[in-house]
């Protein structure tokens, strides 16, 4: 069946809990790559880099925020019927992405602080930390960051998995859930 014949007969998502969905999936396309190549870049474009990395980064911690407060508030519409195991694996898979896509921004962040580069958050002002310059700290907060993002890949890798396995072996109408 065509999308558009389908999407009136399944249980969607809350228009909310869907645009902020797709709008944290198109920061992080952008986010996490500009991040991952800031090392290799020449100096005199490497601020710029920066600056949209940590400025876009940062709005992904509002936006995640947001979506736990809708999803606090409204109910995720029910699972289709499936193995329990499934059904506990997208869980699992679900709260971890939450977890790391909260608490990633807030570590680099943190990271940037200690570095002695607080964040002017697109001009707008500077944002208060918790911690000012730290040489010592600074490294470490960087590695849980480091090690965050490449968890969320591995976590991005299994969800894109679970699309794959509702939707092209399943056959199920799980995607237009989000759609
Ligand atoms: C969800 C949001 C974010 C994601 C997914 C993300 C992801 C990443 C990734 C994948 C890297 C490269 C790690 C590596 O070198 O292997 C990185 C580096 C970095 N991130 Fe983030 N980041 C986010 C938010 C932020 C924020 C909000 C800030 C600061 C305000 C920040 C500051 C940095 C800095 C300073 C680096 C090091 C760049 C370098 O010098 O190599 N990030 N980030």
């Amino acid at each position: 069946m065509a999308v558009p014949e389908l999407l009136p007969t399944v249980e969607r998502y809350h228009p909310a809990a869907r645009i902020l969905h797709w709008m944290v999936a198109v920061l992080l396309f952008v986010v996490f790559p500009v991040g991952a190549v800031i090392k290799f870049i020449k100096e005199d474009v490497k601020l710029t880099f920066y600056a949209i990395h940590e400025n876009l980064g940062f709005l992904i911690l509002w936006l995640m925020l947001a979506r736990l407060t809708v999803r606090l508030l409204v109910p995720p519409p029910l699972e289709p019927p499936m193995p329990k195991i499934f059904v506990r694996a997208a869980g699992i898979t679900h709260r971890l992405l939450y977890a790391a896509l909260i608490l990633q921004p807030i570590f680099g962040f943190l990271a940037t602080n200690a570095f002695g580069f607080p964040l002017n958050w697109f001009g707008l002002g500077v944002v208060w930390s918790p911690i000012g310059k730290d040489p010592e700290l600074a490294p470490i907060l960087m590695s849980v960051h480091v090690a965050l993002g490449w968890s969320i890949l591995v976590l991005f890798a299994l969800h894109i998995g679970g699309v794959v396995f509702h939707h092209v072996l399943r056959r199920d109408p799980t995607l237009y859930r989000m759609l």
